[in-house]
């Protein structure tokens, strides 16, 4: 029997329907010039997170996958969905924000808080502090924090203390009012901490543990924007916004630095990312270190 000309046919790809019509998973969306632009202005407009043409590509698979989801067919389509619906845009920012973090990330922030930070607070028991982590993401950064204020300064014992951890992504903050995260997740924290501040919660499925009450009586997690008005009425001693402004061109970088000097009691500090700097951005804070800064005056 003669086969050599027969095509073999590669196993069907599983298939999405479309308005009731069926559609490729495989489908690439054709993102045009004129629909980035116009996705770009949004994320802009809403929280200058600055996408320029070099991430055109991560802003198409980014946004395919939820097109997907939506069954939506095009990006035109799509952007007609964002404008008409404040759900959808709020997932459009969330897409396309980065969110990586890691307990204990840049951990020279840290050895600062213990050894110039914190023995100033432990000499005034009396005294409330207030940290706020302004683009908390899932949620590691504070819960960090958090591990060493009532390792270092007994947070539990009756001081007043909190930590504000904020975010403008609704899907990153669920994931850090939960608390939980998978065992992998805690490779790099010393085996200690891990055992006495999350709790084991396996379920038979991937092992997971989860933030017990010593850090969850420290931590409010709020939705913010960070371009919009801030409702917090009291300053704070430390504000950590790491690894946040770096999606911000200049003059954004600018008023953002000036609200958190304005933010900060005398004396206060603010931490960036260790690859953000504030060369070429005017402040009023004084340099301690690179990506460590502090308001002028006494601290109270
Ligand atoms: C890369 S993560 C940094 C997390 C953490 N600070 C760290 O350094 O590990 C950046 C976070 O900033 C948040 N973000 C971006 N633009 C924001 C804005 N305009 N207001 C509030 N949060 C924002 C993102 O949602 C994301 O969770």
């Amino acid at each position: 029997m003669a086969c050599g000309g027969a095509r073999r046919r590669k196993p069907p790809l599983p298939l999405l329907s479309i308005r009731g019509k069926t559609m490729n998973h495989a489908v690439h969306f054709e993102l045009k010039d004129r629909d980035f632009r116009r996705i770009s202005e949004l994320a802009y407009s809403v929280c200058r997170i600055n996408l320029h043409q070099g991430k055109k590509e991560l802003v198409r698979s980014r946004l395919a996958k939820r097109m997907r989801a939506l069954h939506i067919a095009s990006f035109g389509e799509y952007i007609e969905r964002v404008e008409s619906d404040g759900a959808e845009l709020t997932r459009m920012i969330d897409a396309l924000s980065t969110n990586l973090t890691t307990f204990f990330r840049e951990p020279r922030h840290f050895d600062f808080l213990v050894e110039n930070v914190f023995p100033a607070l432990r000499d005034n028991p009396a005294a409330r502090s207030r940290f706020w982590c302004a683009g908390c993401s899932s949620g590691e950064e504070p819960y960090s924090l958090a591990m060493l204020l009532n390792e270092h300064l007994d947070a539990a014992g009756g001081r007043d203390i909190k930590i504000l951890a904020t975010d403008i992504s609704t899907r990153m903050l669920d994931i850090a009012r939960s608390g939980a995260y998978p065992e992998t997740r805690f490779q790099n924290m010393d085996p200690l901490l891990k055992s006495k501040y999350f709790d084991r919660a396996d379920d038979g499925g991937e092992p997971v543990r989860v933030a017990g009450p010593l850090l969850r009586q420290l931590i409010k997690f709020r939705y913010l924007n960070l371009m919009e008005p801030w409702p917090m009425k009291r300053n704070f001693d430390v504000i950590f916004c790491r690894n946040v402004m770096i999606y911000f061109d200049k003059p954004t970088q600018e008023a953002l630095v000036r609200r958190f000097h304005e933010k900060l009691n005398p004396g206060g500090y603010l931490f960036i990312g260790h690859s953000e700097s504030l060369i070429g951005v005017k402040h009023d804070f004084e340099f301690v270190q690179s990506s460590v800064y502090r308001r002028g005056g006494r601290a109270q």
